[in-house]
């Protein structure tokens, strides 16, 4: 069942916030990427000792905002959206904390991040998504479509991520 809209918020991100959303990154991270990537990887690349490579990333513009959801003082998931040189934008962050996913957070800071797409005036919003992460399902229910497949090396692991596109 999803939280009532007025158990929660959803703004812009302010700098006071960076600490919280570090935190909840680390968390959700740990919480979903373990299951498949295992523990001592994610924690490697969560403190920087495991590098990430690939032909993923291509060049971002400048990021157009973060959007935090918080339910009282509590940050409960974030998201952030970056332009791209090819006229699309680009969902860089997408995370809801492990405790309050499913309930319909994640959609709400994904409408937010799709408004803000069409006020940028971008034909798309893309995205890149564990293949094997639980989250393709979520972006496929939001309309997003598979655009292409690649891999992330992170150190000497190898792990499929999918390329996919929102239609604005
Ligand atoms: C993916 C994520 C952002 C979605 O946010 P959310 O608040 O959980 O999603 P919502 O409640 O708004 O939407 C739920 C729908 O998304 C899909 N979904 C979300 N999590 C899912 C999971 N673990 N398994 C299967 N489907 C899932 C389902 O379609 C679900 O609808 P249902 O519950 O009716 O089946 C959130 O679950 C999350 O942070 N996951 C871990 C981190 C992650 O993978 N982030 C994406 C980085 S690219």
């Amino acid at each position: 069942m999803a939280l009532a809209d007025d158990a929660y918020r959803v703004r812009r991100a302010a700098a006071e916030d960076q600490r919280a959303m570090h935190m909840l990154l680390r968390r959700t991270w740990t919480d979903t990427y373990a299951s498949f990537l295992g523990r001592s990887l994610v924690i490697g690349v969560l403190e920087g000792a495991v590098s990430l490579a690939g032909d993923w990333q291509e060049e971002l513009g400048p990021c157009v905002g973060e959007w935090i959801a918080e339910r009282g003082s509590r940050l409960i998931g974030l998201a952030a959206l970056c332009a791209r040189a090819d006229g699309d934008g680009e969902l860089v962050q997408l995370y809801v904390l492990p405790s309050h996913q499913r309930l319909g957070v994640g959609t709400a800071l994904w409408d937010e991040c799709i408004a803000e797409s069409r006020r940028q005036g971008w034909s798309g919003t893309r995205l890149w998504v564990f293949e094997r992460g639980p989250a393709v399902r979520f972006y496929r229910r939001r309309g997003a479509v598979f655009v292409r497949r690649t891999t992330l090396r992170l150190g000497s692991h190898e792990e499929a991520i999918l390329g996919m596109r929102f239609a604005l």
